[in-house]
């Protein structure tokens, strides 16, 4: 039964924006007035919520956004919400507000800011991930992953275009500082000679190694997916070493960079979204904190935050080895 203690919830998107971020505010709002709850959407994430910017939001306010890629509540990184100061003044606005609960949408940055604010101020909080990297544990997928893997893979098809007509070597970065999620996916999905990724260190030597490997097999092409943080430099760098010593190629790179942070969600991210907005205004109301809603095989679950901050999201392995052997 929905709790009667809860009057009003807070909702917030914070860190990286990711497409499905509106799809899911939309389900927070829509699903906290069904149950008779005001939603305060805060703006610009923490330091909106330091500063005092928000206002309360109808269904209508969300109308015609679960299309819309970006976050209509927009999005920050703030470093004052890091200090003990800038949190007591985000209460202090949360109390001036008469808010009960907190809704924050985001990575595990967001959920760290979060976990420490419901622990200072005794407030009930539920987190969300959104994000394009996909690197939550507790989730099988994250808010925004599938559009900006889908985003990818359409600028891969492309390119293997002009990259076989040339006969080229491609580099292509896409976006993972510390999380090889896009790069696995969309080197699979894109059909890439190669993926490097954070997690695991790959050497030029190494690479070099399976490019030729490939040349050997009349390959006259190749595209080498590189996550942001899986090399030194990037993949700008890492071209120029390949160069250096492999000469078989005509060697160009394409970094897609923030292309692949923005467009109108896919129709998984926006089923996801919902579930999950859905999801964390009926586990606030049941009682629950300090927790992420996520989907494990298809079932929402809740996961304590304390088991998701700080926790690696472990890549499936099998994903690596398929790269290897589809790449012969
Ligand atoms: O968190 C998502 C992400 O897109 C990372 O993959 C990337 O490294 C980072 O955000 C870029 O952040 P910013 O837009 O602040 O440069």
């Amino acid at each position: 039964m929905p709790s009667n203690k809860i009057q009003k919830i807070a909702v917030l998107t914070s860190g990286g924006d990711a497409p499905g971020m509106n799809a899911c505010l939309r389900a927070v709002v829509r699903t906290g007035i069904f149950y008779g709850k005001e939603i305060l959407g805060i703006y610009q994430g923490y330091q909106g919520l330091i500063e005092g910017r928000s206002k309360i939001l109808s269904s209508r306010d969300v109308s015609n956004c679960i299309q819309r890629g970006g976050t209509i509540l927009k999005t920050a990184r703030s470093d004052e919400f890091r200090t003990a100061a800038g949190r007591a003044r985000g209460w202090q606005h949360l109390q001036e507000n008469h808010v009960d609960a907190l809704i924050a949408i985001g990575g595990d940055g967001t959920f760290t800011g979060a976990d420490i604010f419901s622990q200072e101020y005794n407030t009930p909080v539920i987190c969300i991930p959104g994000t394009i990297d996909n690197d939550i544990p507790g989730t099988d997928f994250t808010i925004g992953f599938d559009t900006a893997n889908n985003t990818a893979i359409e600028a891969i098809d492309k390119i293997r275009d002009t990259a076989d007509s040339h006969c080229r070597l491609f580099f292509i970065e896409v976006m993972g500082r510390h999380a090889g999620s896009i790069a696995l996916w969309a080197g699979i999905g894109g059909g890439s000679e190669a993926v490097l990724i954070p997690e695991i260190n790959c050497t030029v030597e190494d690479l070099i190694g399976q490019l030729e490997f490939g040349a050997r097999k009349q390959k006259t092409s190749s595209i080498v997916i590189v996550a942001e943080g899986a090399f030194e430099g990037g993949a700008i760098r890492l071209a120029e070493l390949v160069e250096e010593k492999f000469s078989h190629y005509d060697v160009k790179v394409a970094v897609l960079g923030h292309l692949q942070r923005g467009g109108s969600p896919s129709s998984f991210d926006r089923v996801l979204a919902s579930r999950l907005g859905h999801a964390a205004v009926k586990s606030l109301l049941n009682g629950e904190s300090k927790k992420m809603v996520g989907l494990v095989g298809n079932e929402i679950k809740l996961t304590d935050l304390s088991s998701v901050i700080g926790n690696k999201f472990s890549l499936d392995q099998s994903l690596i080895d398929i790269v290897h052997i589809l790449s012969i």
